[in-house]
């Protein structure tokens, strides 16, 4: 009431001037004014409404309609405190404020204020409010994702009002409907989505009135359906053992794998057993299990799609022989062994017989139709049966049982025994031999299934009971072991063997053995000053016992034989040699041969006398030859090894080693470079090492055994040496000498006058020699005869004088013979060694070109006598 007192005041004044001022008629005015409002959607909106009457007393009923002409929510009275449209009077004057807040599309239209003025007069005023909106993304996401080969729609939904002009653009560039686009409402319809719609989608949208231009960018991702690269196929896993099945399949987003079991059961779900791969797409199996069998799924999956494939997984149970058992059969009669095994795939089911290698095959076998296999199906059991008819003991033994199948194999072993009577066909034993009282064993061996009882007779006598024979039966062998006490326990010892099949008999003679009859022959072989190698024939009788040696008794002429001779004693088949003789010494012998029971009959004696001492006899050297020539595999050195001959009566002092290269020409072997000369003591060493030897060459070693009568026969060989670049392999050090010997053309010009003027000198030499001769003998003058008479004052020692001459000869003629250059090349080695040997006097050797032979090689059955001629016969 106050506030109405009050504004009553003031409208009297101002309505009493505006009365005066315009006497024209009363009206509302709306403000802002223009009567077209054109206004955003959201925009807050104030309509003020006055009366421009001459009495504001008089307006009454002063309202806003709204676009349905009704009355808008008058916010005085606070009936519309929250609404969003809502009017009030104006304070300061006569009017109505209308307030929108958050204008919306639908509050558009015609707004009307009215009011009575003076009771009668209607005064009205309106105002059309238009709304409009502005671009407004209303389904457009900025990401949008389609399926390859499918149509699809790229939404773009403008609201707008004035309505908006929508075009397109596609990675930029505007396009408009073609055969694969259709431009709608509501966005672009792709026909059939390919891989290039994978980009980015341009909606642009436009409104003239207004000039509103607004565009948004979609990005269209394209999906791909998964498609099988490759689809699981059917897979076998041995029991409790691994594998896996595959399954891989295209598509885009990438695909996720799933298996799943025969009960389609999840396997990716952590199950045990089971490894899925989800990005892969495999699946491990570990320890597969029978119940793991079935039908298994590979289900693939991306956005865009879903696709699945089943494949059978086989858990092969690997095969098992379960029953098999021995047989045994009677020799002629049938056998037949059953196997039985299991498995799946059901196995396959043979049988090999130990020592042969392939397998029987089903049905009569070819190699031997006595054999038949076949095979059937028992139950769950593959089961195979060997029959053997018409049975032999060849057929006893064990016969492998093989299941197979593709999960692997089992073998059992079976044995087939094939019962057979006695029989001694594996004892060899015929005949034994005993004396005095010496234990015999006789031994028979019966062989049979079963065993057989064995039992021995003499002269039809059971022996079971004898206390001279023991019986001793082991693995089917027996043996007896007699003591032949008396003539009575020789004889034929029968055995008989009996089983359930049979028997059989089998004789054993025991003879009384005896020592051996006397030899045949005795040979006297070689003969040196202190030794005699023997050679027995004979004898003829052994007495029923191998001869285990020979002997020899001996003792000096004169002495007789019941005055303990000296003996010796050989086993057989080694060298026969009788050692530490006295030189010039007669000696009887006599021999015998010895068996187990004893010496036989002592030979009739034989009387010798020993040679005089002399040089020992030709040295023997140890190495590996071939063709005379022994090859080194240093290019610098090697090992002479030899063994010490018989010394002839006097103890060897040393041994000479002396080598010097050659040449190999096509007139033979001839010196080529510097001799070298050792002496080895003894007794110490049987061995030298020679040193700086050149590599690639051939040298000539001889050996001689020295004692203080002189030199013995030279030993020969050649040695090659290795190359040079074996040396550096080798890594030793090689003496790089010139290699003289090597270069083809010097030796060729060398050796032709060499061998001529050796050749000369060799001839006027014997001419010389020749005539020193007879001029000893017509003449007594001359060389010989000067030697000779010399040699007749120290009679007795006569051989050992000139055996010194010779050894002291050689060494100045050896000088001599080098520096005149080679002459006696045609014969080098009696050049050199000017022998000892009182047979074959080394300057009147024959021309033995023949390396490796000593000249002195003695005959084999040279009479003995000869050895006792005057010394001057031997020249
Ligand atoms: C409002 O709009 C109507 C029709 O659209 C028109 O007839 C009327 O004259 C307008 N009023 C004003 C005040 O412009
Ligand atoms: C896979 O195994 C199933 C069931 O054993 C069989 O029917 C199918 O023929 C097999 N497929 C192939 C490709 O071997
Ligand atoms: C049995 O299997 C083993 C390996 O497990 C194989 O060495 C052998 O050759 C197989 N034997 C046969 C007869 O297949
Ligand atoms: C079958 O014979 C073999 C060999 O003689 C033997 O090792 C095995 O124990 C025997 N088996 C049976 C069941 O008697
Ligand atoms: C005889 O046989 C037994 C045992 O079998 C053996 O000890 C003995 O040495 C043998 N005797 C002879 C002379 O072979
Ligand atoms: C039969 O002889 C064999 C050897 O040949 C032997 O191993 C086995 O023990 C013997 N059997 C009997 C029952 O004596
Ligand atoms: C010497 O040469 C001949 C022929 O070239 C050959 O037969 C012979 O074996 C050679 N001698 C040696 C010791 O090499």
């Amino acid at each position: 009431m106050v506030h109405r007192l009050s504004r009553l005041n003031t409208p009297l004044l101002l309505s009493s001037v505006a009365f005066v001022a315009g006497a024209q008629e009363a009206r509302l005015v709306i403000l802002p004014d223009g009567g077209n409002l054109i206004r955003p959607v959201g925009a807050n909106i104030v309509l003020t409404c006055k009366g421009e009457v001459p009495d504001p007393e008089l307006i009454s009923n002063l309202r806003w309609l709204g676009p349905d002409g009704r009355d808008l929510p008058n916010g005085d009275s606070g009936e519309a405190d929250n609404s969003r449209i809502s009017s009030e009077e104006l304070v300061s004057d006569v009017g109505r404020i209308l307030f929108i807040k958050g204008l919306q599309e639908a509050d558009s239209g015609k707004y009307t204020c009215s009011a009575v003025y003076t009771s009668s007069q209607r005064l009205e005023a309106h105002v059309n409010l238009t709304t409009i909106v502005g671009i407004t993304w209303e389904d457009a996401p900025t990401e949008q994702s389609a399926i390859f080969g499918q149509p699809y729609k790229v939404r773009c939904v403008v609201r707008a009002n004035p309505p908006a002009t929508i075009d397109w653009q596609k990675n930029g560039v505007g396009f408009t409907t073609n055969n694969h686009y259709v431009i709608e409402n509501d966005g672009v319809l792709i026909r059939e989505v390919s891989l290039e719609d994978d980009t980015y989608f341009t909606c642009r949208a436009r409104v003239q009135t207004t000039g509103q231009l607004e565009d948004r960018r979609i990005r269209v991702e394209v999906f791909i359906p998964p498609e099988f690269i490759r689809e699981p196929v059917n897979t076998s896993i041995v029991e409790g053992e691994g594998g896996f099945m595959e399954c891989q399949a295209s598509g885009k987003p990438d695909p996720v794998y799933t298996w799943l079991d025969r009960n389609n059961q999840n396997l990716n779900l952590n199950r045990e057993r089971f490894i899925v791969d989800e990005q892969t797409g495999r699946l491990t199996i570990i320890d597969a299990k029978r119940t793991d069998e079935g039908e298994i799924k590979c289900l693939v999956e991306n956005r865009a799609g879903k696709i699945e494939k089943t494949a059978f997984l086989k858990v092969i149970m690997k095969p098992v022989v379960v029953e098999y058992l021995n047989a045994s059969g009677i020799m002629g009669r049938e056998v037949s062994l059953t196997c039985k095994a299991s498995g799946d795939p059901l196995p396959e089911v043979t049988f090999l017989k130990e020592g042969t290698l392939i397998p029987y095959t089903i049905g009569v076998q070819n190699s031997d139709d006595r054999i038949i296999v076949d095979t059937s199906r028992e139950g769950e059991y593959a089961q195979a049966r060997l029959v053997i008819r018409d049975l032999m003991r060849s057929d006893d033994g064990l016969y492998a049982c093989i299941a197979k199948n593709n999960g692997g194999n089992y073998t059992k072993n079976g044995h087939i025994t094939v019962e057979f009577p006695p029989s001694f066909a594996l004892t060899p034993m015929r005949e034994a031999w005993s004396w005095d009282n010496h234990l015999v064993n006789l031994t028979c061996r019966a062989e049979s299934i079963p065993n057989a009882t064995i039992s021995w007779f003499l002269n039809g006598r059971n022996l079971e009971n004898d206390y001279n024979i023991l019986t001793n039966a082991f693995n089917g062998e027996s043996t007896i072991t007699v003591t032949p006490i008396d003539l009575s326990y020789y004889g034929t010892y029968r055995c008989l063997a009996m089983n359930i099949h049979g028997k059989d008999e089998h004789a054993i003679e025991l003879r009384e053995a005896r020592a051996p009859g006397p030899l045949l022959q005795t040979k006297f072989e070689t003969i040196t000053a202190t030794t005699i190698t023997f050679n027995f024939i004979g004898p003829m009788d052994n007495g029923g016992l191998p001869i285990e040696a020979f002997a020899v008794q001996y003792k000096l002429a004169g002495q007789v034989w019941e005055e303990k001779p000296l003996q010796r004693v050989w086993p057989v088949d080694i060298p026969y040699i009788l050692e530490n003789l006295e030189p010039q010494t007669i000696y009887s012998f006599r021999f015998a041969a010895k068996n187990q029971v004893g010496y036989g009959e002592w030979s009739r004696e034989e009387t010798h006398t020993m040679p005089k001492r002399a040089a020992p006899e030709e040295p023997y050297i140890i190495a590996k030859t071939e063709n005379k020539v022994v090859s080194t595999p240093y290019p610098d050195r090697y090992e002479l090894l030899w063994s010490a001959p018989p010394n002839n009566g006097e103890p060897i002092d040393y041994f000479e080693v002396a080598y010097y290269p050659v040449r190999n020409t096509s007139a033979g072997l001839i010196e080529a470079g510097q001799l070298v000369r050792t002496q080895v003591p003894y007794p110490a060493n049987v061995r030298f090492e020679m040193k700086n030897l050149k590599a690639d060459t051939i040298y000539r070693i001889e050996l001689r055994a020295h004692n203080v009568i002189g030199f013995s026969a030279p030993a020969e060989i050649l040695l090659r040496t290795a190359k040079d670049a074996a040396a550096v392999e080798l890594g030793t050090t090689t003496t790089a000498l010139p290699r003289e010997t090597a270069s083809p053309s010097q030796p060729q010009s060398k050796t032709i006058p060499y061998v001529i003027i050796g050749v000369i000198v060799a001839i006027l030499v014997f001419i010389a020699l020749i005539i020193d001769v007879s001029c000893y003998f017509v003449n007594k003058k001359g060389l010989i005869y000067i030697i000779c008479n010399r040699s007749g004052r120290n009679k007795g020692s006569g051989r050992k004088g000139s055996n010194k001459n010779s050894a002291l000869m050689d060494k100045d003629e050896h000088k001599a013979l080098r520096f005149a250059g080679g002459k006696l090349h045609k014969n080098p080695v009696t050049a050199r060694w000017p022998t000892n040997n009182p047979h074959n006097t080394g300057l009147l050797a024959t021309d033995d070109r023949s390396i490796g032979r000593g000249p002195t090689s003695r005959e084999p059955h040279q009479p003995l006598n000869r050895r006792f001629e005057p010394l001057h016969s031997d020249i």
